[in-house]
């Protein structure tokens, strides 16, 4: 069953979509892809969810849009209020497109690793942002240094609304109603492992949500940590990636519950993304790789016949001058390319 033809383009034969209603219509129903060829071995199948294929290019299009969508219905947020939030990047994105939408100000924090690309498309679709280059002196952290900034602007700012990502339940009902649902059904409900890259925590725990409302309580699911993040008991280190992980523990992440954690270090994310870009033709962003990694970590244990899907949070092109570049690589990782070309192939001896 696992081991059919590549399927050829569907590009010829996919129904047309009806529609939707204006860009934040299109949010959602992302494709689940059949990664044939990334797996080492063929007796198990590895989904992987493409969240860049959303408008705004990741999952945060969801929680933003549903964030904001709740404060208005709750008249927290109406005309003339201004949005402001701390984001690695993907959020800010999909809240600048939201804010859009429905004519209001935004003002997003970033610190220093975030991508040149999402900032210039945030400022693109009107946001005021705000870059952190210094951490918070007494914590030691760029995620609490972004928080506290926000907390100054809302207090200096009349009307002005904190979405506030990392407690915030609409984050996870996003994923809950959104991501994980569209998973489920696309799977015929049949998902032994799932692998969810962590930050807030949204996402894994809207999807935990949406596997035990859906009856799957058997699904084994992975929380994919960075090396370097003070989620789930780690230890705050040095991390140049943007997007998972997290400096200080999230008010989501308290009550997250799953059944196995990885932690992926930087250089491993990186092996993902090219495992994923040269095996699949496939340019994940760098927990997409993380995700990859950790697939790889748990391959050999997993019974034949498995079922495992992984969410691909944002796509590639944002991480071209980082983990698609050998010289950032050779640079900030310290790993020359020979040997990154050697752990992206998995040679013996390679340290993989
Ligand atoms: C690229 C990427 N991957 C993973 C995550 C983690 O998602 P969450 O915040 O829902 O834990 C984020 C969140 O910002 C992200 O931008």
């Amino acid at each position: 069953m696992l081991d059919q033809p590549i399927a050829l383009s569907s590009s010829t034969r996919s129904v047309a979509r009806r529609p939707v209603d204006g860009v934040l219509g299109a949010i959602g129903d992302t494709p689940l892809v059949h990664l044939r060829r990334y797996p080492d071995r063929r007796d198990v199948a590895f989904f992987a969810k493409l969240e860049a294929t959303n408008p705004g290019g990741s999952a945060k299009d969801r929680p933003a849009a549903r964030m904001l969508d709740d404060a208005w219905a709750r008249g927290l947020v109406g005309p003339g209020s201004t949005v402001v939030e701390s984001s690695s990047g993907n959020m800010g994105v999909g809240l600048a497109q939201a804010c859009r939408c429905r004519d209001l100000a935004f003002v997003c924090v970033v610190d220093s690793r975030a991508n040149v690309a999402n900032v210039r498309t945030m400022e693109a679709l009107g946001a005021d942002v705000r870059i952190v280059t210094r951490p918070d002196p007494e914590t030691g952290d760029l995620l609490t240094a972004r928080r506290a900034l926000v907390a100054e602007i809302v207090a200096a700012t009349p009307g002005a609304f904190r979405p506030d990502q990392y407690a915030n339940p609409e984050n996870a009902g996003a994923h809950e109603h959104g991501t994980m649902r569209e998973i489920v059904e696309a799977l015929d409900g049949r998902l032994d492992v799932l692998l969810v890259a962590t930050s807030t925590t949204g996402t894994l725990r809207g999807c935990v949500d949406a596997l035990r409302a859906h009856g799957l309580h058997d699904t084994t699911v992975v929380a994919v940590d960075a090396v370097g993040s003070a989620l789930f008991g780690g230890e705050r280190g040095r991390r140049m990636l943007p997007g998972f992980g997290a400096g200080m523990r999230t008010e989501l992440s308290e009550s997250a519950d799953f059944d196995r954690l990885e932690r992926v270090a930087d250089l491993d994310c990186v092996v993902g993304c090219r495992r994923l870009a040269l095996r699949e033709g496939l340019l994940a962003g760098a927990s997409g790789g993380a995700v990859a990694a950790a697939f790889d970590r748990i391959a050999p244990g997993l019974e034949p016949g498995s079922r495992c899907a992984a969410i691909l949070h944002d796509g590639g092109t944002r991480y071209l001058e980082t983990v698609y570049d050998d010289a950032w690589v050779a640079r900030e990782l310290d790993c020359p390319p020979a040997r990154l070309a050697a752990l992206v192939d998995g040679t013996p001896g390679s340290g993989r």
